[in-house]
């Protein structure tokens, strides 16, 4: 075996890698050079077999060859692997300019958002939330709020009567809700004779005309605090807080003499106009103040009905219209917006 063959072997086997054009040709070069059974390999096992004064030159050379296959080798797998690289990603390559498909803007509706906010205002006073039902009993929703039959004050609240079914006695008169008052009754009855701190939230049902102003359905959050010494400035304090969270520390409040049936006394709580502050505006018909709910301490025959004796405990309640209260935060002129589902109104509060 001469030198020369060896160096002949080395510049063929260096042209047949050159040529390799793709990662199976580099494997099949390999297997026939660089591999066990390969030929640079078998090159090697040929040293010992050497005469004696050949053997270091020829060893010297086989390694040399060796060596040179090796670096050639790791050069061009390292060339196919870019030449790959590129035509793969040129294949899979990504129209990056194609205009992304805007995902549609989701959010509470504006009224499920302030029925939690209120909530939670109240909540951190103390107050636990309390659900009661939409068809009501006329009962609990007149009779025992010391709104009795044919009394002047049905009138101020337009009533959806619900048929129940005869069972062979006379049906109990079944109404839906007017107001969340009646939970006030289901309330005491649920946790008397203990102190009470309940939040109502709901909706309440009147046949009302729809206006600017009064849908048919709306929302109420009622609140009932029962206690030894409960008194008016509790109440006070409490909305005053409320209206403060609501809408920011220096909103304005006032208490106005009212007449609910179900306490005595009552009051209209009002807030400055937000649109105004106080100046008089179309929104608040130029008095300065917009309405946001009515309260006052608990009728000693509210009470009685709900188990409690008027003489030992005393309760303050108040009933706010959420609608009412989404439409003051953000300027909405027109009640009807809230159940008409057009999107456009909707995204404005995602
Ligand atoms: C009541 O419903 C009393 N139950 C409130 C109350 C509770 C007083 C506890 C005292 C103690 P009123 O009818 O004023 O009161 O309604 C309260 C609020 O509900 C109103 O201020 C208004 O914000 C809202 N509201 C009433 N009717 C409608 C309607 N048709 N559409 C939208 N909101 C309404």
């Amino acid at each position: 075996m001469s030198l020369n063959e060896l160096e002949t072997y080395r510049d063929a086997a260096l042209e047949a890698l050159e040529a390799v054009d793709s990662g199976e040709a580099l494997e099949a070069w390999y297997r026939s050079h660089l591999a066990p059974s390969g030929q640079a390999t078998a090159w090697k096992k040929q040293i010992g077999r050497q005469a004696a004064e050949d053997r270091r030159a020829f060893g010297q050379t086989v390694n040399a060859v060796s060596q040179a296959l090796q670096a050639a080798f790791a050069a061009q797998k390292e060339r196919i692997r870019l030449v790959e690289l590129a035509d793969r990603m040129k294949a899979e390559a990504m129209d990056v300019t194609l205009p992304g498909r805007p995902r549609p803007q989701r959010g509470l509706h504006p009224v499920t958002a302030m029925l939690r906010e209120v909530c939670e205002v109240f909540e951190g006073m103390g107050f636990t939330v309390f659900e009661s039902p939409h068809v009501e009993l006329d009962e609990t929703n007149f009779q025992l709020l010391n709104i009795p039959e044919h009394h002047p004050a049905r009138e101020m609240q337009d009533t959806f009567y619900v048929n129940v079914p005869d069972q062979g006695e006379r049906p109990p008169k079944a109404v839906m809700r007017t107001h969340t008052s009646p939970g006030q009754i289901r309330a005491m009855r649920a946790f008397g004779p203990g102190p009470i701190r309940v939040v109502l939230p709901g909706r309440c049902y009147r046949n009302e005309d729809i206006t600017p102003r009064s849908e048919i359905q709306f929302h109420q959050v009622e609140g009932l605090l029962i206690g030894e010494r409960v008194r008016m400035s509790d109440l006070k304090g409490a909305l005053l807080l409320f209206a403060r969270r609501v809408f920011g520390e220096d909103q304005a409040v006032r208490l106005r003499g009212s007449y609910f049936p179900f306490t005595e006394p009552s009051v209209e709580v009002d807030i400055q106009c937000t649109l105004c502050c106080g100046e008089g505006c179309r929104l608040c018909k130029s008095t300065g103040w917009l309405e946001l709910l009515g309260a006052g301490v608990v009728h000693p025959n509210v009470l009685r009905n709900g188990g409690y004796d008027p003489d030992k405990v005393r309760g303050f309640a108040f009933g706010l219209g959420i609608e009412r209260l989404v439409m003051l935060r953000y300027g909405i002129s027109d009640i009807r917006h809230f159940a008409e589902n057009d999107v456009r109104f909707l995204a404005q509060f995602a």
